[in-house]
């Protein structure tokens, strides 16, 4: 019997070896298992498993957990054993405390609808091209997450004046010579209220891919600050210093060229998402026998929220105000709606931009940096629309 571990790692060398840009893990029964638990996802990789969400799945304002997409920077926890597994809150506090599942089940439970979203998400779009998962369009997506608050874990062992940074440690199986994945977020942020220590997502309990039995969840943040299979709590007097935190995550001070070198003296730790916006239908390539069409998409922006998305149908030459969705909440993104009637037949390129609250819109070209984070331009597909 294989092991999971060695189906992944067999399915990753497949992919290599037929060398398949873009595979598809929705294979029919008869031909290769598909990821448990997930749908129809973009395998960026598969020795630690990385899955992106096709941009035509965007059409709802909660993403089924099959396709939300997955981030792993090692291997998933082989088994965690839900009654055996704790919770440590230790560093600058009163009263360390160790916690079972159950426990934090009792806690009052919090929920949140979060937009998360990775940092290399567009990350493909820079040129020159950067190092990294080529992320497209799609690892992002909105979840419904609950979980008693971290702010109530951290009131329990009661932080001392020096604590100023909760650092994050996961259950991540680290393999040799790469180091752990142990990231740190300001104080402010750790006791915010909608900080939490989530159990479940969209109702049930976390999967695996998600970060079972508790993971961290700092809304409107890079994804990376929301540590999955959380087992340490730390509270720091200082930021967390460790790859992931520096060099990793970390943006320039300054706008750089494409291709220029950036020291880390000169960059900061990333928090919140930029503002940011994606059409789901019709789709990049698609061609349409009809005129009218419906353009759609979603839009967010991080800690702020969306204030309007404008479609163009002329490449970006012209601009018209999109209809937002009646849904929505703090953190999460907005779905948005155009209809159009193309005036022919012929090639068109539809972009999407958005603005928030914040006064922040989505620039019309890539802002290239290092390491392809927070990659925001104006999203476009090209359709056909036939005679
Ligand atoms: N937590 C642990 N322990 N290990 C990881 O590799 N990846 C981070 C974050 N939490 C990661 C982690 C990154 S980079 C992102 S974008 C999000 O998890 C992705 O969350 P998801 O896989 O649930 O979509």
């Amino acid at each position: 019997m294989i092991s999971r571990r060695e189906f992944v790692l067999g399915a990753s060398a497949t992919i290599g070896a037929v060398g398949a840009v873009r595979p598809l893990l929705s294979w029919g029964a008869d031909e290769s298992p598909a990821i448990p638990g997930k749908d129809g996802m973009i395998a960026r990789s598969l020795r630690f498993l990385d899955l992106e969400m096709p941009a035509e799945y965007a059409t709802s304002f909660i993403t089924p957990v099959e396709h939300f997409y997955v981030r792993n920077h090692m291997h998933e926890p082989n088994t965690v054993e839900p009654g055996e597994w704790r919770l440590g809150v230790s560093g600058e506090v009163e009263k360390p405390l160790t916690l079972t599942l159950a426990e934090l089940a009792k806690m009052q439970q919090h929920t949140v609808i979060d937009t998360l979203e990775c940092a290399g998400n567009g990350r493909a779009f820079a040129a020159p091209r950067v190092p990294g998962i080529q992320w497209e369009k799609g690892a992002v997506g909105t979840a419904r997450f609950s979980g008693p608050r971290l702010r109530e874990l951290l009131e329990r062992a009661g932080v001392k004046p020096t604590g100023k940074h909760v650092m994050f440690r996961g259950l991540d199986e680290v393999p040799r010579k790469v180091p752990p994945f142990i990231r740190s977020i300001p104080i402010e942020k750790a006791t915010d209220e909608d900080t939490l220590v989530a159990l479940h997502m969209n109702g049930a309990a976390l999967t695996t891919h998600h970060g079972f039995p508790a993971r961290a969840l700092v809304p409107g943040w890079i994804g990376a600050a929301s540590c999955k299979w959380l087992t340490e709590i730390k509270v720091l007097d200082k930021e967390f210093e460790g790859n992931f935190m520096s060099p990793g995550y970390r943006m320039p001070n300054q706008p750089v060229k494409p291709g220029e070198a950036v020291r880390v003296e000169d960059t900061h730790p990333m928090t919140a998402l930029n503002v940011k916006s994606l059409i789901a239908s019709p789709r990049d390539g698609a061609s349409v026998k009809s005129r009218g069409m419906h353009v759609q998409g979603l839009a967010w922006a991080g800690e702020a929220d969306i204030a309007k998305v404008e479609v163009s149908t002329d490449s970006g030459a012209t601009w018209q105000p999109a209809q937002l969705g009646k849904e929505q909440s703090h953190y999460a993104w907005r779905l948005w709606g155009y209809s159009w009637n193309a005036p022919g037949p012929g090639a068109y390129t539809i972009v999407s931009r958005a603005t928030d609250t914040q006064g922040r819109t989505q620039p019309d070209s890539v802002q290239w940096n290092p390491s392809g984070y927070l990659i925001n331009v104006v999203d476009r597909v090209q359709i056909h629309v036939q005679a």
